[in-house]
């Protein structure tokens, strides 16, 4: 099956290499088709507002015919999350306790994982939406160590939704036991409460953008890399991971390959040391579709330019 032919689209790699503008393109190529197309980001600098050269905020802003775009800021998001889930642990345990709870949600929003898992939150809820169904989703995700956490994290957190859930049922069983000694009348049914819905629908929702994530023929993820060193060890462990995480990877996007014509000893120098890393690239990646993306002289800004770099990436596999 055909990259482009994915509904769900994440690009990850390595800080510079490249994702930001990999995605717009991409989303743009995909909006050029008349597929109604959702970009979203989390680069915390913006750089999708930039490129694209239209004010993106925090909900999804027309860019032009079936392309819509957004900037989800990390932080902001993550202490929505940690203000959401205070309120409802304190709803869910007893009145004693809650001081020392809250206290230990704010040790865990300083610790790594906290903003993965709030950005997550949001992915899932994006991808769950049914207000708004679009035809292709893109995701332009923040350096690979962090998004492959991210990734990986479905798991770990609906084992905790679990756990609060059980206890919420434990407290509500508590009280209808309660209400019937003291005679009470229509104690009212599991189904009327709210804070157990909420963490049954957010639990359902972790579940299914997993299931989208993994499922191979709905979702992909592309790795951007520049052929050098760093980008191309990191990428192998990156690739990795995902692998034992069944995420299913959908191509390698090799970016800044210099011209073939290039002129100059200092540059003819670079370019021989920059087969050396394409060859590894190739061995590394074997079993993974390869795209080149060769390096521009100008900016690469602007609807006109990503398009055309799009155009002449993926059509055809290096
Ligand atoms: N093929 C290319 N030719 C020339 N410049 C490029 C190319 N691809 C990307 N750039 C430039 O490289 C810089 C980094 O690109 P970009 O912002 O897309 O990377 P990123 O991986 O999203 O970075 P970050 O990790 O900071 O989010 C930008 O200035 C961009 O215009
Ligand atoms: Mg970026």
């Amino acid at each position: 099956m055909n990259l482009l032919d994915k509904r769900v689209l994440f690009f990850g790699g390595k800080g510079g290499v490249g994702k930001t503008t990999v995605a717009a393109a991409v989303a743009l190529q995909f909006a050029n088709q008349a597929k109604r197309t959702l970009l979203v980001s989390t680069d915390p600098a913006h750089s999708t507002s930039d490129i694209l050269e239209v004010q993106l905020d925090s909900e999804p802003t027309a860019v032009e015919e079936n392309l819509w775009a957004m900037e989800i800021d990390p932080e902001t998001e993550t202490q929505a999350y940690i203000d959401d889930v205070k309120e409802r642990i304190s709803e869910s345990i007893a009145p004693r306790l809650v001081k020392e709870v809250e206290r230990q949600i704010d040790v865990a929003r300083m610790s790594p994982g906290a903003e993965e898992s709030a950005v997550f939150e949001r992915f899932a809820k994006i991808l769950c939406d049914e207000d708004y169904q679009f035809d292709r989703y893109v995701f332009d995700t923040a350096p690979t160590g962090h998004t492959i956490r991210l990734l990986s994290l479905p798991e770990l957190m609906t084992v905790w939704i679990s756990g609060l859930i059980s206890q919420r049922r434990k407290v509500n069983i508590l009280g209808k036991m309660w209400r019937n000694v003291a005679g009470s009348a229509a104690a009212g049914s599991e189904h009327d409460d709210p804070v157990l819905e909420a963490l049954e629908a957010r639990k359902s929702r972790f579940e299914r953008a997993r299931e989208i994530i993994t499922n191979k023929d709905e979702s992909a993820f592309v790795f951007v890399l520049t052929p050098e060193r760093l980008p191309i060890l990191e990428t192998e462990r990156a690739v990795k991971t995902l692998q034992r995480y069944d995420v299913p990877i959908g191509a390698i996007v090799v970016n800044q390959v210099l011209p073939a014509e290039v002129q100059g000893e200092f540059l003819a120098r670079r370019k021989e040391r920059e087969k050396k890393y394409l060859e590894q690239i190739k061995e590394s990646f074997q079993e993974l579709t390869t795209f080149e993306i060769r390096q521009y002289d100008g900016d690469v800004v602007g609807r006109d330019v990503l398009l055309g770099l799009a155009n002449e990436t993926f059509n055809h596999p290096a």
